[in-house]
């Protein structure tokens, strides 16, 4: 039996935000309620309240800004996102990089806040320079890959092999998800054959016709 980490992230897609959001992290928690993978979600930040109050399962941000308290209008804390019960943040995804001192100060951060951090990465020489601040998480996904729905670990299964190696190489504690175009059970047993601790995905479930049936479809309940 498989098992492993799904994280969906639900990006500013019209079908993960708002009622859909709430729908959709509804879906998570009850396909998450079967199985024994560790599946999570990231709404927009808007929701992330709304989300937490109503559903059991963890709930990360998709970004957090790199500031601490003060005079930063429109700006969203670490600390903000986790007085509303978020787990952690996605921190420099490929839709909002940041630069590398940001990322150190997110990921320094997030530890003394108790919160998970995972660091997204484009290939593979980015995932170990990630894994080197020392995340709970790092995410490679080639830019090219993402929303295409082509799978990473069918399409370059050398990046995720690579990336492991390489981010295990720098830090033994840290731990790697892969993800760009994945949506089927079998991209996601073949990332973990290759090494990864689980996936990050996005459309293959946020914009499936059925979310549900594409969330147990990928786990394996189908
Ligand atoms: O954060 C996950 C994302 O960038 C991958 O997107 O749509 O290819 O699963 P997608």
């Amino acid at each position: 039996k498989i098992m492993g980490v799904v994280i969906i992230n639900f990006k500013a897609y019209r079908e993960g935000s708002g009622k859909q959001a709430l729908e959709l992290a509804k879906i998570a928690e009850n396909v998450a309620s079967r199985v024994d993978d560790y599946i999570a979600i990231a709404p927009p930040t808007i929701d992330l309240a709304e989300i937490i109050n109503a559903v059991s399962i963890d709930v990360y941000a998709q970004h957090v800004d790199a500031v601490d308290f003060g005079s930063h209008t429109g700006r969203i804390t670490a600390e903000m996102v986790k007085e509303k019960g978020a787990k952690g943040s996605l921190i420099n995804h490929s839709e909002r990089r940041l630069r590398l001192a940001d990322i150190d100060f997110l990921v320094s951060k997030f530890k003394e806040l108790g919160l998970v951090s995972i660091v997204c990465t484009n290939n593979v020489a980015t995932t170990a320079a990630a894994a080197a601040l020392n995340p709970d998480y790092v995410a490679v996904e080639p830019p090219e890959l993402i929303g295409s729905g082509i799978p990473v670990s069918k399409a370059e299964p050398e990046t995720v092999e690579n990336s492991v190696k390489a981010a295990k190489d720098v830090n033994p504690n840290v731990k790697v998800l892969c993800g760009a175009g994945i949506g089927r059970h079998e991209d996601y047993v073949t990332a973990l054959d290759l090494g990864a601790d689980g996936v990050l995905l996005a459309s293959g479930i946020v914009k499936a016709k059925d979310p549900k049936a594409a969330l147990e479809e990928l786990v394996g309940l189908r």
